[in-house]
């Protein structure tokens, strides 16, 4: 078979430099596909097999897949949202799944998801703010043919710069009121009702099919939010009055993390059904979700050591720069467990101050660890529940990254 770089012709040296550069990242992909990750029965043989003194993030495909099987009772079509954990073992494995469409935010991630599974998945381009250059290699590269906008000049770009033909849809997305959500995401994106109500009908005139979107912030305890926001979505459609090819009711959904208490996603996917109901919706409308943590959260782990403990502080070998970034809202809460390579540490629990190895003095969790008060250098700690937005928002600052990945199969 020809490779990609003989089938597309002669270049002059310069063209051939650039585009060799460009191949390499997805050779990078290809190489690091994940489905041979090593494998571990249990976290403790992660630990006792390796005694590791840098991170190690555990995947759990056992979870995804029953995180993915919860969600095959959700009233519509699911879209992974791939920034969330891009990670290829978790991509591949809700794959098998049966999540096989990807809401994608950048070049990078659609080339992700398509040297994965190429034209077996689908992709929806929902970040509201793409550049020109993305959008013409959405479309001409990959076939993209759903765009999501929240303001005029976006609608602009992609009628400007995407292939036009019967398939491509246009979402609006409307921003939400939930003050329900940990992770506000209505204060960057989302269209106010007037304004959506315009972009729809401007979309519409174009002869391009329209929908409109909401995300009701990530980690949304409220099932309401999500029927409050369909009940504003009636309000725009009917200001509209054109007809609505998908409502996207986008992520949000929440994992649960201690403390949070958030109802069963059925309760979610119930007001979800209510709220549509009361819209008087074309039968052809395709619903969307767009979940990520709520499929990814409970399928990682992060193990991790104390280098030093200092009175009531603990100095780990990740942090805030690394893949606990979440950790440092103050409200994040996670199960922790020490594991000692010898003897038990302590029954009794004392709450400690957390720090992460860079020197920024930022790199701190923002609610204590509830450790043994007898905590000590070289105990691990085994943080549960890290398999969202932890690898996708790793840096190398300061020297220090996790790269360390395996698959418990527990
Ligand atoms: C457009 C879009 N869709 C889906 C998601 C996933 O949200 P969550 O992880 O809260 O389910 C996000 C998160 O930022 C998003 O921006």
């Amino acid at each position: 078979m020809k490779s990609a770089l003989a089938a597309a012709g002669p270049f002059t040296p310069a063209q051939l430099v650039d585009r060799v550069k460009d191949a390499l990242p997805s050779l990078e992909r290809a190489r690091q596909k994940g489905r041979d990750l090593e494998k571990f029965q249990s976290v403790d043989a992660v630990v006792h097999e390796l005694e590791p003194t840098e991170p190690v993030f555990c995947i759990h495909p056992a979870e995804l897949r029953a995180a993915a099987r919860r969600f095959r009772g959700f009233p519509g079509r699911v879209l992974y949202a791939v920034k969330c954990n891009p990670h290829p073992a978790v991509l591949d494995t809700l794959f098998e799944e049966g999540v096989t469409d990807f809401d994608v935010a950048s070049v990078d991630e659609i080339k992700l998801i398509h040297d994965l599974f190429g034209g077996r998945a689908g992709q929806y381009f929902n970040n509201p703010a793409k550049s020109r250059p993305a959008i013409r290699t959405a479309s001409k590269d990959h076939q993209i043919r759903f765009y999501t906008v929240d303001c005029e000049g976006e609608i602009d770009k992609i009628l400007d710069e995407a292939e036009r033909d019967s398939d491509l849809i246009i979402a609006v997305r409307l921003a939400t009121q939930s003050g329900d959500a940990r992770y506000t995401l209505s204060t960057k994106f989302g269209a106010a009702p007037a304004d959506a109500a315009r972009m729809l009908q401007t979309i519409s005139k174009a002869g391009v099919k329209a929908g409109i979107s909401f995300h009701v912030g990530s980690q949304c305890l409220s099932p309401s939010a999500f029927e409050k926001a369909i009940d504003l979505v009636g309000g725009v459609a009917r200001r509209a009055r054109v007809p609505l090819h998908v409502l996207n009711v986008g992520g949000g959904f929440p994992a649960p993390y201690p403390g949070d208490n958030p109802k069963t996603i059925e309760h979610y996917f119930s007001r979800i059904v209510l709220g549509r109901r009361k819209l008087d919706l074309p039968t052809g409308c395709i619903l969307l979700g767009e979940p990520g943590r709520s499929l990814v959260a409970t399928a990682g782990t992060a193990v991790l050591q104390v280098v030093v403990r200092r009175g009531d502080a603990v100095f780990l070998n990740d942090g805030v720069f690394g893949t606990l970034q979440e950790l440092g809202h103050p409200k994040e809460r996670r199960p922790t467990r020490v594991i000692r390579k010898a003897g038990s540490p302590s029954s009794r629990l004392a709450p400690f101050r957390v720090y992460g190895p860079t020197c920024d003095s930022n790199d701190v969790l923002g609610a204590p660890f509830l450790l043994p008060e007898d905590v000590r250098e070289g105990d691990w700690i085994e943080v549960g529940m890290m398999g969202a937005y932890s690898l996708s928002m790793r840096t190398r600052f300061n020297g220090f990254h996790t790269d360390r990945i395996v698959a418990v199969t527990d």
